[in-house]
């Protein structure tokens, strides 16, 4: 027999967990490293939450909750998603999770039988793939291209589309490379789903709320003709400075919603009901996120000006999200061993471009949810080691 499952033996672990994992290990053997290989924010939970998290823990409110989610955070969030997105989902199609990341997990196995296709853009978050092996599906990149700006084509969609595609995944404000969804693009989509009619939508909105230039990015859900195939995913992680406190959730149309509690129920029971209660003063924090925003705009306007200004360098200022997707030029190294060089030469940490799929070919990724000091000397850094090549 078999000792482990092979749907994980087969998993590689997450290239932007090991990359921050080596820059830590570095920083504790006392050298000067800039990490930008992260994906989170620098800045402390707003106030308010914090103190709604610690008077709800006062008030004993610390045992199990019953549900899919406090009924007042679902009702929130739902009218949130009506106001915000103009995602109409009711309150009992929400589950609330412990992160976005758990959300997409659960709609994934709640979702794949063994051999079902998932189509996902390529460059892609660096979990999704494995999330689909683990429910022991197959990941099908829909590889989109850096000289095209990675916009969508509905001629690739079509091209990776077979008749056992059960899912499609999406994710704008885009990890990583900072694209948002256009109307236009969005529309595309709509027109994908409206031609196969057993395929499922998961929009990952998860860096909705980190926008630059006036762009918004569209939710999927918007749209009426398919909404009911439509599964969003959001959380608190980006938007509010709350990675630590794990919370995020799905809004699903009730029959998806419906299997998905099943497997929550018997996986996580419930996420603490302190943290729920503080997510329902988050929802309502929208001058700190604001401030927020506005403070990664202003560090992406300086680092992209310190980035572009090396030779052998390309960096597209991005729509969303807060994360640089660098194009280096430099020899023939791949942007594994340029992410190894930029660490012994310059002590900076990015991810490597090829760990989001083939379409990150020659790039690196960098956060620039970073202190802009930091930014700039690593920019000045990376200058020094790349003139070298
Ligand atoms: C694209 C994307 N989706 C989802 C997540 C999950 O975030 P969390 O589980 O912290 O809510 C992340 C975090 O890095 C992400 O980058």
């Amino acid at each position: 027999m078999e000792q482990f499952n092979r749907n994980i033996t087969g998993l590689t672990p997450s290239a932007s967990i090991e990359f921050m994992a080596k820059a830590k290990a570095l920083q504790a053997q006392g050298l000067d490293v800039i990490n930008l290989a992260g994906g989170e924010p620098d800045f402390d939970t707003p106030a308010p939450i914090i103190e709604e998290a610690c008077r709800q823990m006062r008030a004993g409110f610390t045992h199990y909750t019953v549900g899919q989610g406090l009924p007042e955070l679902r009702a929130r969030i739902a009218r949130k998603l009506l106001e915000e997105n103009a995602a109409p989902y009711d309150a009992d199609e929400i589950i609330v999770t412990p992160g976005g990341k758990n959300a997409i997990y659960l709609a994934i196995s709640t979702l794949l039988n063994p051999g079902d296709e998932v189509l996902y853009l390529d460059p892609a978050w660096v979990s999704y793939v494995p999330m689909i092996e683990a429910a022991g599906g197959k990941a099908v990149p829909v590889v989109l291209r850096y000289e095209k700006g990675y916009r969508i084509e509905s001629a690739a969609l079509e091209a990776a589309v077979t008749e056992r595609t059960k899912l499609l995944i999406v994710n704008y404000p885009n990890n990583p490379t900072g694209k948002v969804l256009t109307r236009p693009e969005a529309k595309i989509l709509e027109q994908f789903l409206l031609r196969h009619k057993d395929v499922i939508l998961l929009s990952d909105e998860i860096y909705e709320r980190i926008v630059f230039d006036g762009n918004t990015t569209v939710s999927p859900a918007s749209f009426p003709a398919i909404r009911d195939r439509v599964i969003t995913v959001n959380g608190f992680s980006k938007s509010v400075a709350m990675t630590g406190w794990r919370l995020g959730y799905l809004a699903a149309p009730r029959p998806i919603a419906r299997q998905t509690y099943k497997l929550y129920q018997h996986s996580i029971t419930c996420v603490s009901g302190f943290i729920q209660k503080a997510a329902v003063v988050a929802l309502d924090c929208a001058a700190e996120i604001e401030a927020m925003r506005a403070s990664y705009a202003h560090r992406r306007e300086l680092f992209f000006a310190a980035l572009n200004a090396i030779d052998g360098v390309e960096a597209m200022a991005p729509e969303g999200a807060f994360y640089a997707w660098v194009r280096i030029e430099k020899g023939d190294m791949d942007s594994f061993a340029l992410c190894n060089y930029l660490l012994e030469e310059a002590m900076v940490v990015g991810v490597p471009g090829e760990s989001y799929g083939s379409g990150g070919a020659k790039c690196v990724r960098f956060s620039f949810a970073t202190a802009l000091e930091d930014l700039l000397e690593a920019a000045r850094r990376m200058k020094t080691a790349l003139d070298k090549l």
